[in-house]
C-alpha cells in the first residue's frame, strides 16, 4: 500500500486532503497516512489527527492515520510527500503583509516584499526536506502547495538533488470553473491553455466544443466583472478595453500588475477595516478549530470553504491518482520548463498543462509568450531566481537586489528600508543572514 506524508499536517486545510483520498480510496488504496508538524503545532496536530481519524472511520476505508512532530520518522519509505507548511505561521503573514504598506507597497505574502521574505524564509526549510526525503524516500514524489509555490519549486529543481517534484496551486481550477460558470457550461467541455508561473497566469485560450471561444469569454467577464476569482484577493473591475485587448484571463494576482494603485488603496481600507488578510484567516482558523474540536465532526465543514485555497485537494488528489496510476490526463502544475514556454529558460518552473504520467509531468509546449505579457513574466522570474538565490546565500546585496527588481517596488531606497525592516521583524526565521 501507500504512505503520504504531510508536512504542515496541523494546518487547517488537511481535511481537504483526507476528503480528497477517502473519495479515491478505490483507485489510491493509502495504507497510511503521516501528518507531521512542529512542537508550536503540536495542539492543531492532534485536533486535525482526531477529525482525520473520525472521517476516515465514518468512510470506512483503511487508512491508519499517525501523527508525529518528527520529521524522518514520518518520511522513511514514504511514496508521496505533500508540503503545506508556514514558517513562522501567521504571524509572519501578517508582518509581510504589514510592513511593505508603510511604505506604500503592496503587502502581500506571494508577492513583491512579502513574497521576497516568505521566499526567504521558506527555501531553506524545502531544501532541508529535500535533503531528508534523499536519505530516507529517494523515490517518493515531493508535491509542493507551500508558497511561494513557483519559486520553491524552482529552488528544489536548481539546488537540490529531488527531481520527482511537482509544485501546485488551486488557481488554475478555480479559474476553469470561473470560465465554466460564465459560459453555463460543464467543465468537462472546456479545455482552458495555460501560461505563465505560479500566481503570474494567464488563461491564453478558451475552447468549447473544439470552438476558439475566448473572446466571448473576454466580452462576458466584462460584463460580469466579479466572477472569475479567488477568495483572498480583493475585486475590482477591470477597465474594459483593457482585459479585452489583453485577450486572456488573468489570475486574480494579475491585480497587484494592473491595478496596483488601485489594489493599494483597497487595501488600506480592508487592513482598516478588518486587518490584514492574515488577521481574517487568523479568525476563520480560530472558528475551524472550534468546529474540527466536535466528536460528532466527521466530515469537512462548509466554513473551510472561506480560505482562498478551495479545490487545492482536488489539484493535490487529482494529481497524486494521476501519478500512481499513470493517467497520462492534463492538469496544470508547477514543473520544468523544457521548452513548453520558450521564452522562460528550459530549466526554469513554469505553470502549464501537463500531461501527467507515472514519471511525472511531462509539459505541453505553448509557443511564445504574448508580447503584452512576455516581460513581465519573464521580470518574475528573474526576480524569483534572484531572491532564491538571496535565500541559499544569505548575501544582503543579494537580497536588495531581489527587493529592488520587484515591479511592485518602486525605489532603491525604499526597498532598502523595507529590507532593513522585514530583515528585523523576520531575524528569527532567517538564520543564514
Ligand atoms: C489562493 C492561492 C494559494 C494561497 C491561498 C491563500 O487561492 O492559490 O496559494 O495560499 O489562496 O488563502 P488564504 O485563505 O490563506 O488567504
Ligand atoms: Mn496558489
Ligand atoms: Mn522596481
Amino acid at each position: 500500500g501507500l504512505k503520504i506524508v504531510t508536512i504542515g499536517g496541523g494546518s487547517s486545510y488537511t481535511p481537504e486532503l483526507i476528503e480528497g483520498f477517502i473519495n479515491r480510496y478505490d483507485e489510491l488504496p493509502i495504507d497510511e497516512i503521516w501528518l507531521v508538524d512542529i512542537e508550536e503545532g503540536r495542539g492543531k496536530l492532534e485536533i486535525i489527527g482526531e477529525l482525520s481519524k473520525r472521517m476516515i472511520e465514518k468512510a470506512n476505508v483503511p487508512i491508519k492515520v499517525y501523527l508525529t512532530l518528527d520529521r524522518e520518522e514520518a518520511l522513511k519509505d514514504a511514496d508521496f510527500v505533500t508540503t503545506q507548511f508556514r514558517v513562522g505561521q501567521l504571524e509572519a503573514r501578517a508582518k509581510d503583509e504589514k510592513i511593505p504598506l508603510k511604505y506604500n507597497t503592496i503587502g502581500q505574502e506571494t508577492n513583491g516584499p512579502g513574497g521576497l521574505f516568505k521566499g526567504l524564509r521558506t527555501v531553506p526549510v524545502i531544501l532541508e526536506i529535500c535533503s531528508d526525503i534523499e536519505r530516507l524516500c529517494p523515490n517518493a514524489w515531493l508535491i509542493n502547495f507551500t508558497n511561494p509555490a513557483g519559486m520553491i519549486t524552482e529552488a528544489v529543481l536548481r539546488y537540490s538533488n529531488i527531481k520527482k517534484v511537482v509544485g501546485l496551486c488551486n488557481g488554475p481550477i478555480g479559474i476553469e470553473k470561473g470560465i465554466a460558470e460564465l459560459l453555463n457550461v460543464s467543465r468537462r467541455n472546456i479545455y482552458v491553455e495555460f501560461t505563465g508561473l505560479n500566481h503570474m497566469l494567464f488563461a491564453k485560450n478558451i475552447y468549447l466544443n473544439g470552438q476558439n471561444v475566448t473572446k466571448e469569454v473576454m466580452e462576458k467577464m466584462i460584463d460580469q466583472e466579479d466572477s472569475i476569482g479567488l477568495k483572498n484577493i480583493e475585486e475590482i473591475g477591470w477597465e474594459p478595453s483593457f482585459i479585452k485587448r489583453l485577450g486572456m484571463v488573468p489570475i486574480g494576482y494579475l491585480r497587484y500588475y494592473y491595478q496596483t494603485s488601485r489594489m493599494l488603496e483597497e487595501q488600506k481600507k480592508s487592513f482598516e477595516n478588518e486587518g490584514t488578510r492574515a488577521e481574517v484567516v487568523k479568525k476563520v482558523e480560530k472558528e475551524l478549530f472550534e468546529l474540527y474540536k466536535n466528536p460528532n465532526l466527521t466530515n469537512k465543514p462548509k466554513e473551510l470553504e472561506q480560505r482562498g485555497g478551495a479545490y487545492y485537494s482536488e489539484a493535490a488528489c487529482n494529481l497524486i491518482n494521476s501519478i500512481y496510476n499513470d493517467k497520462r490526463d492534463i492538469q496544470t502544475v508547477n514543473t520544468r520548463n523544457n521548452g513548453a514556454i520558450l521564452d522562460v529558460d528550459p530549466d526554469s518552473a513554469v505553470e502549464v498543462n501537463c500531461v501527467i504520467t507515472n514519471h511525472g509531468p511531462i509539459p505541453l509546449t505553448t509557443g511564445e509568450l504574448p508580447i503584452a505579457i512576455k516581460g513581465l513574466v519573464q521580470q518574475i522570474k528573474s526576480f524569483e531566481r534572484t531572491a532564491i538565490e538571496a535565500s541559499v546565500t544569505g548575501n544582503y546585496d543579494t537580497a536588495l537586489l531581489a527587493m529592488t527588481i520587484n515591479p511592485l517596488v518602486s525605489s532603491d531606497r525604499d526597498a532598502k528600508k523595507m529590507l532593513d525592516d522585514l530583515l528585523e521583524a523576520h531575524k528569527e526565521f532567517l538564520p543564514q543572514f
